[in-house]
């Protein structure tokens, strides 16, 4: 979509529609006075008779504007001005773009509001507006022939300064929102279009696009590298399992690297611990961890960011064919360690055990991992919070303030060593499930057995990273979750 920036006011911008945003509380700011001016004070009409309260989530439409220069005129409530930040603007303004972005051909023209520039800087509002308005506009029917959304022709961003910065703000947020629907739209295409290979084949394509390096590890490949866990989840299926390694390296030597490691099983039946068909239906998504992998290293390396950062990414099918793994074999990982199986449908920890043990012994210096690896972490936190669990509370912070700043709503949990005594297994080093309280944690801290020293923050996206059904502010299905967050970890560590 072409971006631009305009010195034109609301009322003289011609566009099909013009898209302000008005708080709770306080006074109309100077766009939408002069939009209220030109309309023969309706706005203050409005608002006098609470038509026009601007809470947060509401829209008003006002569908014919004679007195405009533009077609029409949407305003989006961003709540109250002492509580607006990042993470709700942006659900305002993309809420709005959702309502609008229907018609085929359409110009849009955005205002930036006065309350978002004081709340955050104009210049995040304007990387918000220019990465919602690229998701908003983009359509999960992948599988549809007709498309419920289209690209707007052209979107000029109104009342902000033709500067460079302002200008680069803009691209950052286009680069950050097509990331995020890069992201999205893996995790929703079927699994007999997105599986191991051709997930290996997109990561490549994309690597070249950008200019970074990088390999794919086929089946041989991953058994010379004793991946032995990794290869026990995907023996139930015909399709080979592939470990894609991406590096971009822009902060050159001497920098420390970051290590972002994500579950790709492109699909997770349970294995001979089969899934009843309620809790399979979603289970293409199993790969969300490694498509936010992919995302987020596209958007860093587009950014060009100072920084070092490796993308691990484990792509496996876990099926119920012949060879399939059982319960009770014995599988042992890369680091040596034996692991009993008392389900197979825990497969999401076997196969970043392996890939975590590769990164480490990679010599990689911060790691941050990415999984859909529990239902109990649902449970614990609901579908919106990213579950955090860490062997290093710096580190962690770190993580937990990067998606605070972004507005990704995360919460840390404990790492109590009690939780690894339900690992313990009568034949092997240790078992791969616990007991059923606590599961989130037990399956962090058979993970932690992987990771030796090294500074490490596993983040359980099962819930927040697919949404089940839609709502005003998002499609169902791939939500893009922590690409943003991620972004921002590498551009401040
Ligand atoms: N992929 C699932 C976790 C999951 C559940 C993701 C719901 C998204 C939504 C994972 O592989 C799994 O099946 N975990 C089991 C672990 C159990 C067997 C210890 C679970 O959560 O039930
Ligand atoms: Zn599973
Ligand atoms: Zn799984």
């Amino acid at each position: 979509m072409k971006f631009s920036l305009s010195q034109l006011s609301p009322v003289e911008a011609e566009a099909s529609w013009i898209l302000i945003g008005i708080t709770e509380d306080g006074e109309f700011d100077e766009a939408v006075q002069s939009l209220d001016e030109a309309l023969s004070g309706s706005l203050t009409r409005m608002k006098e008779r609470e038509d026009l309260t601007g809470k947060s989530g509401e829209l008003t439409i006002i569908p014919d504007a004679p007195h405009l220069n533009a077609d029409r005129l949407i305003i989006a409530g961003l709540g109250k001005s002492d509580k607006l930040k990042i993470g709700g603007f942006g659900k305002s303004i993309v809420t709005a773009i959702r309502k609008i972005a229907s018609k085929e051909d359409q110009t849009l023209s955005v205002c930036v509001p006065v309350s978002a520039s004081k709340a955050f800087s104009e210049e995040s509002a304007l990387e918000r507006i220019a990465d919602v308005v690229t998701v908003g506009c983009s359509t999960q029917g992948l599988y549809k022939e007709e498309q419920d959304r289209h690209e707007f022709t052209a979107v000029t961003i109104l009342g902000a300064e033709e500067t460079k910065q302002n200008q680069d703000a803009i691209a950052r947020g286009c680069i950050l929102g097509e990331a995020v629907n890069l992201t999205r739209k893996l995790v929703n295409q079927h699994p007999d279009d997105l599986y191991p290979d051709s997930f290996a084949q997109i990561s490549a394509d994309e690597a070249a696009a950008i200019g970074i390096r990088g390999e794919i590890l086929d089946e041989h490949m991953l058994d010379d590298e004793n991946m032995g866990a990794l290869l026990a989840v995907s023996k139930g299926t015909d399709r080979p399992p592939r470990m894609v390694v991406l590096r971009y390296e822009g902060g050159g030597e001497g920098i420390p690297t970051l290590a972002l490691v994500g579950k790709g099983v492109t699909f997770d039946s349970g294995g001979l611990s089969l899934k009843p068909s309620a809790g399979m239906i979603t289970m293409k998504s199993d790969m969300a961890g490694a498509a936010t992998v992919l995302g987020a290293i596209t958007a860093i390396a587009k950014l060009k960011l100072p920084v070092n950062v490796t993308g691990y990414m484990g792509l496996v099918e876990n099926m119920t064919g012949a060879g399939a793994y059982k319960l009770g074999s014995v599988v042992t990982a890369r680091n040596g360690k034996t692991i009993e199986i008392h389900n197979t449908d825990a497969e999401g920890r076997l196969v970043l055990a392996d890939v975590l043990a590769y990164a480490v012994d990679h010599k990689v210096d911060k790691i941050v991992d990415l999984a859909t690896l529990t239902g109990a972490c649902v449970v614990a936190l609901g579908e919106d919070v990213v579950g955090a669990f860490s062997n290093n509370q710096p580190w962690c912070e770190s993580v937990l303030n990067s998606s605070r700043e972004v507005g990704e709503d995360i919460w840390q949990m404990p790492m109590y060593d009690y939780f690894a005594e339900q690992l313990k297994s009568e034949f092997a080093d240790c078992k791969n499930i616990g007991s059923r309280w606590g599961g989130a944690i037990t399956a962090a801290k058979f993970l932690e057995q992987f990771v030796d020293e090294t500074p490490w923050v596993h983040l359980d996206i099962a819930g927040p990273s697919y949404a089940e059904s839609k709502s005003a502010h998002q499609d169902a299905g791939g939500t893009g979750v922590m690409v943003r967050a991620l972004v921002r970890l590498a551009m401040e560590n």
